[in-house]
């Protein structure tokens, strides 16, 4: 596929005025496939056990500038790299080097333990929303999405990794403009004309205009502003952009300077350029909030916060802990039970939430692990891929029997029936399972089926 010309006069002019040979560098890298990059879930694993265990079955690891994230070489390739058990149980993510510089360089590449109250504005698919959680495991992450149909993978992705600091919102990002100085970090990755990910997108190439480019830049300013708007005095806001031209990125951030003064400062940005950073092409920036002028007056807000979702207590909560306790369930110490209608989540315990969770459109708080039905409590899978349930029978599945188990089709097995069953995989949890007439049965999420 081509690139456009009015693409390549606009970098020629920008960037590349007296550096023929270098640009012509750039148009090169644009298309070319990029290494498999892959991020490991800190959250279910140290890095080193997961290394060591894969190394055995021969996988290479390529150390990158994110201490998170690896080059991946595999000598088997025959299953593909996100149809892996490893892949479908979240131990890994799947990400491009440059999309993970964003919450690399917010965390300075470090884990924090501070109970944090962060926003992701535009989160879909999820990769930093789930690596944010990994830098930061106590804070608690609202993760927001416009787009209905993008909310699924969003929501799959952050079940998939296990993760139950999350609320998952279903805003358009300038709403939070109405909600001054409330998260201590805003990351604000914008939706962008996608310059930087020809390799996996080449349509962006060919089919660019500026026009395109000035009407994406024009809402990137307005989810900056209500993202600076919704930042704390003291707090930081990461803007990152999958494009390289000067509009969507230097121009963007001068509109909020131009706007917010001395109330904010710029303390960092680079530009990963794809011919030089053989990664994609990204922009990245950090913008500091020194203080507040105005507390702009609240205004009645254009949505409806979701206000149904409540601790779960009392006759109810007995029974789900009871419920639990027959099953051996160990759930981290640090959690709590809310409820949604019928539906029961499992949230990182953390302060001050309610009164946000009365401003917010959500769609999802925490992990969904079971419901109520009547008088009983019935799991749902995610409970089966995430923890230990001491008092189920444990069946550690053999490789020649995964494949079937992943596609939903019957391994047969020596036990007759079984209710409920929990099936690993390489000494790890993989999902439930049930037995009937002698036949193993899926209970996993479907997002695991094996393509
Ligand atoms: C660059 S993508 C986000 C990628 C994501 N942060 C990740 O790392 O996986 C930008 C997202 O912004 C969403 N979006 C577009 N307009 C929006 C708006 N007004 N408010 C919030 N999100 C918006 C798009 O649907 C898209 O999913």
């Amino acid at each position: 596929m081509s690139i456009n010309s009015a693409f390549l006069d606009y970098f020629r002019q920008e960037f590349f005025l007296d550096n023929e040979i270098e640009f012509e560098a750039f148009t090169k890298s644009l298309l070319r496939p990029l290494k498999k990059t892959m991020r490991i879930n800190t959250n279910k694993q140290p890095l080193d056990t997961f290394m060591s265990n894969k190394t055995a079955v021969g996988w290479k690891f390529g150390k990158t500038p994110n201490g998170h994230v690896f080059h991946v070489d595999r000598e088997d390739t025959s299953i593909a790299l996100g149809s892996n058990p490893e892949h479908l149980r979240g131990d890994f993510y799947i990400q491009e080097l440059s999309a993970s510089m964003s919450v690399w360089l917010m965390s300075e590449g470090q884990v924090h333990t501070e109970p944090f109250h962060i926003l992701e504005m535009a989160s879909s698919p999820g990769g930093k929303t789930t690596q944010i959680a990994e830098h930061y495991p106590n804070a608690f992450i609202f993760a927001n999405e416009f787009n209905k149909e993008r909310i699924v993978p969003l929501l799959e992705n952050i079940e998939r990794m296990g993760l139950t600091n999350i609320a998952v919102t279903n805003m358009n990002g300038v709403q939070f403009r109405d909600l001054p100085n409330r998260f201590d970090l805003v990351l604000l990755d914008a939706p962008c004309s996608w310059e930087g990910i020809g390799y996996k997108a080449a349509e962006s190439l060919k089919y660019w205009n500026i026009k395109n480019v000035k009407t994406i830049a024009r809402l990137q300013k307005k989810l900056l502003h209500a993202g600076l708007v919704a930042l704390k005095p003291g707090g930081t806001l990461v803007y990152s952009t999958c494009t390289l031209n000067h509009i969507e990125n230097e121009e963007v951030l001068a509109s909020a300077k131009e706007e917010f003064g001395d109330q904010i400062e710029i303390t960092f940005s680079k530009r990963f350029w794809p011919h030089t950073e053989i990664a994609g092409g990204f922009f990245v920036a950090k913008i500091e909030k020194k203080f507040t002028e105005t507390v702009s007056e609240e205004v009645s807000k254009g949505y409806r916060p979701n206000t149904d979702i409540s601790l779960l207590e009392d006759r109810s909560l007995g029974m789900v802990e009871d419920a639990l306790e027959r099953l051996g369930t160990n759930l981290p110490h640090n959690t709590q039970l809310y409820r949604y209608k019928n539906d029961i989540l499992l949230t990182r315990f953390t302060s001050d939430i309610n009164s946000l969770l009365k401003e917010l459109y959500i769609i999802r708080f925490g992990m969904r692990i079971g419901r109520i039905e009547g008088n009983n409590f019935e799991p749902l899978p995610p409970l089966g891929v995430h923890f230990e349930h001491t008092k189920l029978l444990k069946y550690e599945i053999a490789k020649e029997e995964l494949k079937e188990f992943l596609r939903w089709l019957s391994v047969p097995v020596t036990l007759e029936h079984a209710w409920l069953i929990q099936v690993y995989w390489n000494g790890a949890p993989l999902g439930f399972g049930n037995i009937q007439k002698g036949v193993l049965q899926s209970g996993l999420p479907k997002y695991m089926f094996w393509k």
